[in-house]
């Protein structure tokens, strides 16, 4: 089979943005960072569409700039974490994509997010590892669900991660 379109999945946190460009350059494919495809559709940022029409506002934008991506070809698509919790998407991803779960350690994402709740609402008004743990409970069976790879990214660089699903995804 022939990949045409890769889908990295996983919490926030995880490296998705940094994998997706390296990944993308070494298959010859495009990168679309969805969550910044989404603001460019939105006109606003991620913090400001939650704020000001919520997160099922914000979810109804995710799938639909996910569902563009699947008509496209050769391509790298890095969703936000949360996309995995909208039935229709997990169904979209599993059909049109090669889906690669980048899983990390809860004390990595810990590390990585510290401080980053002005760009990511849902960390917002919880203490941080309550909030992973919470949300990876939730999430942790969907990723695993859809995925038809995982790689685990704790330590390892991004460059690393990228020669791992390249070898992946030369075996299917
Ligand atoms: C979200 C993750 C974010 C962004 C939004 C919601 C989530 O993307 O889509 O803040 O529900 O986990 P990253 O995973 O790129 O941080």
């Amino acid at each position: 089979m022939e990949t045409l379109r890769v889908a990295l999945v996983g919490f926030m946190g995880c490296g998705k943005s940094t994998v997706g460009p390296v990944l993308a350059r070494r298959l010859g494919f495009e990168f679309v960072d969805l969550d910044l495809d989404i603001q460019e559709t939105a006109g606003r940022t991620i913090p400001e569409i939650f704020e000001q029409d919520g997160e099922p506002a914000f979810r109804a934008l995710e799938s639909e700039c996910l569902a563009r991506c699947a008509l496209r070809s050769r391509l790298v698509v890095a969703p936000g974490g949360g996309v995995v919790i909208v039935e229709r998407n997990r169904r979209l991803l599993r059909s049109q994509f090669h889906v690669v779960y980048l899983r990390a350690k809860p004390t990595t994402l810990a590390e990585r997010l510290r401080g980053e709740a002005d760009h990511r609402p849902l960390l917002r008004g919880h203490p941080l590892e309550d909030r992973i743990t919470r949300l990876l409970r939730e999430r942790g069976a969907f990723y695993d669900e859809i995925a038809s790879q995982i790689v685990d990214v704790d330590g390892k660089s991004p460059e690393a991660i990228a020669e791992e699903i390249s070898s992946g995804l030369k075996s299917i």
